[in-house]
């Protein structure tokens, strides 16, 4: 496999790449094989795509579950049970692809305002899916993390979240985030909170900063997402990583859940390298003639 150091080879591109990421990491490019056999489609989409230029990191909104049911007159957890053969096939090709980090939202804190049946198929179905995943889980080395107040689960899916951890923590691929009773603004409470109470009132009342921050975010150590990709069409981020989505590509595709098929990942992807990263700045080799406007630039 052919191996690149990220900042030297990419130069300007990641120059802007948050400071609390760790920058030196290697970059894994990978085979133009490593997905198998692919369909006719999935050839064509993988022709265009330029494998060195991945995202580091993809966050998915899996929405259009109930929608996708609906429309075939069944019952809304059948959306959800087959929502996790589109979890397994972006968790598998991301994972061969090389991206360094997948997180994927399962469940959110304001999930729980669903009949308390749907409530109990989602965890349920949860747990049958790391007890049967586990083996494709470790064949391509995925290292699990969950984000979100996990301590505030049912107990059985407390543990089997914390055996998935302690079961994939010393594989070195890519990383799988499930948030799991998550909220964005959750989280940036959360990490106010651990550092408050780590400064117990002692020490000087120092101001908190960006990177202090980030280090107590669930998220701690992850590059921020590149690329957040929503199904089903809502143009909304839903609480969603809200504090690392800052800078994040968004792509919004019709597809529900339960169609987004490794042709529409791929998709995705293509999209993503289409876009012009400028992280507030302006565009490379553009010269600076002017004073720039304050703060003009998004
Ligand atoms: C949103 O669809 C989806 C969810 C709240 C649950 C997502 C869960 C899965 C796909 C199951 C498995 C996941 C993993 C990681 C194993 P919705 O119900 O809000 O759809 P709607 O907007 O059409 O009603």
């Amino acid at each position: 496999m052919l191996t690149l150091r990220r900042k030297e080879d990419f130069g300007e591109a990641f120059r802007t790449t948050v400071s609390h990421t760790k920058m030196h990491k290697t970059l894994q490019v990978p085979a133009p094989g490593s997905l198998g056999p692919v369909t006719p489609e999935e050839a064509r989409l993988l022709e265009k795509l330029d494998l060195t230029r991945l995202p580091r990191h993809v966050a998915v909104i899996m929405d259009g579950n109930g929608r996708w049911a609906q429309k075939r007159h069944l019952p809304r957890i059948a959306g959800h049970r087959s929502g996790t053969q589109s979890a397994r096939t972006t968790i598998e090709t991301c994972a061969r692809l090389k991206i360094e980090a997948l997180t994927l939202y399962a469940f959110s804190v304001e999930n729980w305002r669903r009949p308390k049946a749907e409530i109990d198929f989602l965890m349920q179905l949860l747990r049958e899916y790391l007890r049967k995943e586990m083996p494709l889980i470790q064949k391509n080395e995925i290292r699990m993390r969950f984000l979100g107040r996990i301590d505030e689960l049912p107990p059985g899916v407390q543990k089997d979240v914390r055996e998935a951890m302690e079961k994939t923590a010393g594989n070195q691929g890519m990383v799988l985030c499930v948030a799991l009773n998550y909220g964005g603004r959750a989280e940036i409470v959360d990490a106010m909170n651990a550092i408050l109470e780590e400064r117990n009132g002692h020490g000087p009342a120092e101001r908190i900063s960006e990177e202090q921050l980030a280090r107590y975010l669930y998220t701690e150590g992850l590059p921020d997402p590149d690329l957040l990709i929503r199904t089903s069409g809502e143009m909304r981020v839903s609480n969603f990583l809200l504090w690392q989505i800052a800078y994040a590509e968004i792509f919004v595709t019709e597809t529900l859940w339960p169609d987004f098929n490794r042709a529409r990942l791929l998709e995705a992807l293509l999209e993503f390298q289409k876009r012009e990263r400028r992280y507030g700045g302006i565009r490379e080799g553009e010269a600076v003639l002017e004073k720039p406007a304050r703060a003009a630039s998004h």
